[in-house]
C-alpha cells in the first residue's frame, strides 16, 4: 500500500514538472530526423536545409571516415569489450592518440568516450576539497559538472573578464591547487576566450589552465588544432580539451598535454578507467578526419566564407549576432516561447534552426543558435537568408508569428 502511496506521489511530481516546464515554453523533445547529416536532410518528412549541426567540415558524411570505420570493423570487430586498462587499448587509439598529440603540439594525449566525460573525468581528478576552481561563468555543463564532482571550491568569474579572473586569484591564495578553465569558442555565444591575457595569468599566479577547444578544434589555427594553435599558446596551456564529435564529424573527448598529464589521468581520471573504451570503428573515423584536417585547410576557407556571406545577409536584415567571432551565429530573441515559434517558422520555410532554451543559456537568454558547414553551397546560404528575412518580418508583427501552424503534426508541446 505504502508503495503504490509513493508511486502516485512520483507520478504527481513528474506531472507537475512537466507542465511546469511546458507553461514556461521549456518543455523538450526528441525531433525525429532521416537522412545523413548533410546540409540538408529531412525533418518530419520534408526535405529542409540544416542550419544547426555541429558538422562544421561536412566531415561526418565524408567517403573517407566512413572507409576507416569499415576497414576497423573488418578488422577489430564492433566493440573494445572492455575499460582500455583492463582489456580495450586497441590499436586505433594508440594510432589516434599519436596522431593528435602530434596535432596538438604536446607530449602525450588521451581518448575518453565523449568530451563530456573528458571534462569530468580532468577536472575531478586534478582538483579536490583543498583546491580552487576558476570558471568562465558560461562555461559548457560539462566543465561545470566536473567542478562539482571535484568538490573543490568553484569560483565563477564573469564571461571572458581577466580583470574580474585576476581579482578572483588575488582573493584565494591559500588554495593548494588552482585551476582555470574556460571554452576557446563559447558553444552558445559563438564568441572567442582571451586565451593569450588568460594564460599569463595562470603562469603569474601558478595556475593551471584547461582550455576546451570543443568548437575551435578543425575550426581555427593553421592546421586545424584549434584556437590555441592559432595564438601560438600551446606551450601556456597545460591541458587542451576537445572533441570529436564536432567539426571531426566522429565521437570521442580528449585531452593533449605532457606526458606526466597523460600518466596521471591513467590512474585517477574516474570516466576514463570505470568506462569501455569506444567502438574501433568510431577511432578510426576519428583518426581519418584528423588526417584531412590537417592536409584540407581549404575546407576551413569554405567554412569562413559562408560565415562571411551568411552574417552579412543577417546583419543586412536587422538581426544583431553579437557577439559571435566564429562559425556561431546567436541570434537571440530572449523569450522562450517566441524564440521557438521563430524555430518552427523557419521549419515551415525549409530551414531547420533549433531553439536553444534555458538551462542551456541563462534566463531571458532564449536564441537561435545558427550554425554553418563547409559544405553549404551559395545557393543554399541565399535560400536560408529568403526564410530569415520573412522571419524578420514576421517577428515585427507578432500576430504572425503566434499565428502560425507548427509544421505538419506538431504541437506547440513537441519542442
Ligand atoms: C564546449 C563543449 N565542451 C564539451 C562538450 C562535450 O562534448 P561531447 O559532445 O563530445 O560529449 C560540448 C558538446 O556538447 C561542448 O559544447
Amino acid at each position: 500500500m505504502q508503495s503504490s502511496q509513493n508511486n502516485t506521489e512520483a507520478q504527481a511530481f513528474l506531472a507537475t514538472t512537466l507542465h511546469a516546464l511546458q507553461k514556461a515554453g521549456l518543455k523538450r523533445k526528441l525531433r525525429d530526423l532521416e537522412g545523413a547529416p548533410g546540409p540538408r536532410l529531412t525533418v518530419d518528412g520534408r526535405n529542409v536545409l540544416l542550419l544547426c549541426s555541429n558538422n562544421y567540415l561536412g566531415l561526418a558524411t565524408d567517403e573517407r571516415l566512413k572507409q576507416a570505420a569499415h576497414q576497423a570493423i573488418e578488422a577489430f570487430g564492433c566493440g573494445a569489450t572492455g575499460s582500455r586498462l583492463i582489456s580495450g587499448n586497441l590499436e586505433p587509439y594508440r594510432h589516434l592518440e599519436l596522431e593528435l598529440a602530434s596535432l596538438k603540439g604536446t607530449e602525450a594525449s588521451l581518448v575518453f568516450a565523449s568530451g563530456y566525460q573528458a571534462n569530468t573525468g580532468t577536472i575531478s581528478a586534478l582538483a579536490g576539497s583543498r583546491d580552487a576552481i576558476f570558471s568562465d561563468s558560461l562555461n559548457h555543463a560539462s566543465l561545470l559538472d566536473g567542478c562539482r564532482l571535484s568538490r573543490a571550491e568553484t569560483i565563477f568569474y564573469n564571461h571572458c573578464d581577466v580583470e574580474d579572473l585576476e581579482r578572483n586569484l588575488i582573493a584565494h591564495p591559500a588554495a593548494r591547487r588552482k585551476l582555470i578553465l574556460t571554452e576557446s569558442v563559447f558553444s552558445m555565444d559563438g564568441d572567442l576566450a582571451p586565451l593569450k591575457e588568460i594564460a599569463f595569468l595562470a603562469n603569474k599566479y601558478g595556475a593551471m589552465l584547461l582550455v576546451d577547444e570543443a568548437h575551435a578544434t578543425g575550426v581555427f589555427g593553421p592546421t586545424g588544432a584549434g584556437l590555441v594553435e592559432a595564438l601560438g599558446l600551446q606551450q601556456q596551456v597545460d591541458i587542451q580539451m576537445g572533441t570529436f564529435s564536432k567539426a571531426l564529424g566522429s565521437l570521442g573527448g580528449y585531452i593533449a598535454g605532457s606526458s606526466d598529464l597523460i600518466s596521471y589521468l591513467l590512474h585517477r581520471a574516474r570516466s576514463f578507467i570505470f568506462t569501455t573504451g569506444l567502438p574501433p570503428a568510431v577511432v578510426a573515423a576519428s583518426a581519418a578526419a584528423l588526417q584531412i584536417v590537417r592536409q584540407e585547410p581549404q575546407r576551413r576557407q569554405a567554412l569562413w566564407n559562408n560565415v562571411a556571406h551568411l552574417q552579412k545577409g543577417l546583419e543586412d536584415l536587422g538581426f544583431d549576432l553579437r557577439p559571435t567571432q566564429s562559425q556561431i551565429l546567436p541570434l537571440r530573441l530572449g523569450d522562450a516561447q517566441r524564440t521557438m515559434a521563430a524555430c518552427r517558422f523557419l521549419l515551415k520555410q525549409g530551414v531547420f534552426v533549433q531553439g536553444i532554451r534555458p538551462p542551456t543559456v541563462p534566463l531571458g537568454t532564449a536564441r537561435l543558435r545558427v550554425s554553418l558547414m563547409a559544405t553549404h553551397s551559395t545557393d543554399e546560404i541565399a535560400e536560408a537568408l529568403a526564410a530569415f528575412e520573412k522571419l524578420q518580418y514576421a517577428l515585427q508583427t507578432p500576430k504572425r508569428l503566434a499565428n502560425r501552424r507548427p509544421v505538419t503534426h506538431l504541437s506547440a508541446s513537441s519542442f
